[in-house]
């Protein structure tokens, strides 16, 4: 147990489920928020995260996060600001780019991998490294149900997101008895700017409640509720696990 302030660092986390998180883990956690390029979205939300926890320490740091090198340099800007290595960390970052794997460049599936799998792999080994050392630490990588449950267009993600889960399993396995843990987040279809025309879409065709048992997407806070769940004292048994919150999407058709 350190006695300086844990600190989370959250790649995307200046909107949706990555901000849904730092909202969560604020009242225990100081927060290093990335993002890419939404400067504007970004302060606002760091405005309005220090306006509700005003002795809550809470930095942004713009990186496009595309391979290593940019994941190396996050984590050394990050850890030079906060004068530490983070106690947590959650990988969210990361965008969809469906389209048919044959028509689609290759140059594209190979971005997808960069920023979905080598992005958070090397950010977890910078990161575990020193909570391997301190005994202490949680990883919370977010796949998708995506990784199990197939559409079209979507091949190099279902690939980058089985990736992010067979690695955070076997990893886990390899840090659990230092007090680390790593589980993986696979949300269904949550509300987020990424959702946003999806959703609308669907609610139009009247096919979210076709698809979603539940019948409607998931809320960032519900992401939230259970990544502050991961990331607390009483998660310490908890590793390995692949988290499905989907409303029970993955459960197959709810139409009759
Ligand atoms: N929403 C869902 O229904 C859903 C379901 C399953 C899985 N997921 C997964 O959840 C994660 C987050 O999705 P979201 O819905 O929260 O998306 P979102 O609202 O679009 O937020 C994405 C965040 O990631 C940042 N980002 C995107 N690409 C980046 C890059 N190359 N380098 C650095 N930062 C980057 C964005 O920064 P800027 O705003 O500056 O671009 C933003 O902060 C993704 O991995 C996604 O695959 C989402």
């Amino acid at each position: 147990m350190t006695t300086t302030q844990r600190w989370a660092l959250i790649t995307g986390g200046s909107s949706g489920l990555g901000l849904a998180c730092a909202k969560a883990l604020a009242p225990e956690f100081d927060l290093a928020l990335s993002f890419a390029s939404n400067s504007d979205r970004a302060s606002a939300e760091k405005d309005r995260l220090q306006q509700a926890y005003p002795d809550r320490r809470v930095e942004l740091f713009q990186e496009n996060l595309n391979g290593w090198e940019s994941a190396h340099r996050l984590f050394g800007r990050a850890c030079e600001t906060f004068g530490s290595a983070p106690a947590v960390l959650i990988n969210s970052a990361g965008r969809l780019r469906d389209g048919l794997y044959i028509s689609e460049p290759f140059q594209t599936h190979e971005a997808m991998i960069q920023e979905h799998l080598v992005v958070p792999m090397a950010l977890t080994q910078l990161a575990v490294k020193e909570m391997y050392r301190e005994k202490w630490g949680r990883v919370v990588n977010v796949s998708s149900v995506s990784a199990k449950y197939f559409k079209r267009g979507q091949v190099s993600y279902a690939a980058v997101k089985s990736g992010i889960e067979g690695f955070s399993r076997c990893l886990a396995l390899e840090v659990a008895h230092r007090g680390v843990t790593v589980n993986v987040l696979a949300p269904g279809l949550i509300e987020t700017p990424m959702t946003a025309d999806m959703i609308r879409h669907l609610e139009n065709e009247k096919l979210l409640r076709k698809k979603i048992p539940s019948g409607r997407a998931g809320r960032p806070d519900e992401v939230g509720s259970l990544v502050q769940y991961l990331c607390s004292e009483a998660a310490a048994y908890m590793t390995g696990t692949i988290l499905t919150l989907d409303g029970g999407r993955s459960l197959g058709d709810a139409s009759l």
